[in-house]
């Protein structure tokens, strides 16, 4: 449907991702209320992504905008660089580390996920300088993670497609398998699938060498690879990996964080704590950007201890943006007043088991999920989980049959991604689930009436 200020758009915006062809299916997203968006047709759908998996407390609440109006009045923006401060960074920092894990207690704000990574992969890199060691400078991820699409974060990023048009990607990043317990092969008996894949990285930091990989980046669950939750024992075999070798563990929760697998922070789930964690997305549930890093108390020592003239030279001007950090307070204020983390994890339960129903379901190769994260993954032949080639398109195909339907997601690499707001209410996520269930059988039976 063609509205006048999509020609506008056609005429002045490029968006994350551009291509012109999108257009034939672009909507007007205009207004939002729970798990519910409507477009300008003044269509309703499903937010079965909450936006960008960032909408954790659901779309419409007024008090975050009152909180945004406050502080604006007040003071919209000062500097936070070092000599200056704010009270709101300042509150945000110290009830941050009430909620993270117990060794990690201090925290640096960006605008979001990517700048995050970035300063992360700096911050490893600072550490290791600091103490003498300058050349720990690699950074070790996965194939099928997401850390945004800065040039270094997208050289981390394993998803290969974002990669040719803008390389060469920054060096010494490298990639291992993803821990998907749906494809990765495990060729020794003796261990358990998530031990194997966690062993590629002590296999990888052997090849490289100790001396010369700064850390090891991984999602709890990664999400835009198509949601693949390891295995119960990989990240405390990733843990001793890293503690053995001497390489920093940066647990990417720019999704995981605030509540959507049923726990506050992903980590929890496997009992381990990073050296460096990364948020963004959930902690202002999309009203304002803001993402962040939070440091070990033994990373922060180091980066306290070294002489002014080797400070951590490493800001942006947005960072500690008094405006983002008061809306956060009251967004985590929302998450914790309503329980939304334990929620999710009941909401993830339901969901998860509407969704197995449809395992038996033609196409269906894997449905598997961790509180309000989930994904059906849809293959040509369910035996020996080949997948339709990329001609087929059936990714945009999907997209396109659950918009149809009243479903708005996100479909990557055949694989439905569900992450819908920690507010969805029970017959929303059980619509969520018929949409998934009749939209699979009439793609497919389309696709063959095309061949
Ligand atoms: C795990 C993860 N890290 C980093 C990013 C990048 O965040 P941003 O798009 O805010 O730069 C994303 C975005 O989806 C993400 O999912």
């Amino acid at each position: 449907m063609s509205t006048p200020s999509l020609e506008t758009d056609r005429a002045h915006l490029m968006h994350p991702l551009h291509h012109p062809s999108s257009y034939a299916t672009a909507r007007v997203w205009v207004s939002g209320r729970g798990a519910i968006i409507m477009d300008a047709a003044g269509r309703d759908y499903i937010d079965g992504l909450s936006g960008l998996w960032n909408v954790n407390v659901g779309h419409g609440r007024a008090e975050l905008g009152d909180v945004a109006k406050q502080q604006m009045s007040t003071l919209a923006f000062h500097s936070a660089y070092a000599g200056g401060t704010n009270e709101p960074a300042i509150k945000l920092a110290e009830r941050l580390s009430g909620l993270v894990y117990p060794s990690i207690n201090t925290f640096f704000f960006t605008s979001g996920g990517a700048e995050a990574s970035e300063t992360s992969f700096k911050t490893a890199r600072f550490y290791w300088k600091a103490l003498g060691k300058p050349d720990k400078i690699k950074v070790i991820s996965r194939r099928r993670a997401y850390h945004g699409l800065t040039l270094a974060a997208m050289s981390a990023t394993g998803l290969q497609a974002f990669w040719p048009m803008f390389e060469p990607r920054t060096p010494g990043f490298l990639h291992i398998d993803a821990p998907d317990p749906y494809r990765f092969t495990n060729t020794d008996p003796s261990i358990s699938l998530g031990v194997a894949a966690a062993n590629q990285l002590d296999e990888a930091i052997r090849r490289e060498g100790a001396e010369t990989v700064a850390a090891f980046i991984a999602e709890p669950v990664q999400g835009a690879g198509g949601v693949i939750v390891p295995p119960p024992d990989y990240f405390a075999r990733i843990r001793e990996i890293c503690s053995k070798h001497g390489v920093l563990l940066i647990a990417d929760e720019v999704i995981t964080g605030f509540g959507r697998t049923g726990r506050w922070f992903g980590l929890e789930h496997y009992g381990i704590e990073p050296d460096i964690m990364q948020f963004a997305k959930g902690i202002t549930s999309g009203y304002v950007p803001l993402g962040g890093i939070g440091v070990s108390d033994a990373v922060r020592d180091v980066i306290n201890g070294v002489p002014p003239g080797k400070r951590w030279m490493h800001a942006y001007t947005y960072s500690g943006h008094p405006t983002c950090c008061a809306v956060a307070l009251a967004n985590i204020d929302i998450l914790e007043r309503e329980g939304l983390p334990k929620r999710a994890a009941a909401s993830g339960d339901r969901l998860l088991r509407g969704l197995r129903t449809l395992e038996s379901t033609d196409g269906v190769g894997n449905v598997r999920g961790l509180g309000l994260m989930a994904a059906v993954e849809v293959v040509r032949d369910k035996a020996t989980k080949q997948q339709f080639p990329p001609e087929a398109g059936l990714t945009q195909k999907l997209t396109d049959a659950l918009l149809d339907r009243g479903l708005y997601t996100r479909v990557a690499m055949d694989c439905i991604c569900l992450a819908p707001p920690l507010v969805t209410t029970d017959a929303e996520l059980d619509r969520i689930v018929n949409i998934v269930g009749e939209t699979i059988p009439a793609v497919l039976a389309a696709q063959v009436e095309h061949k």
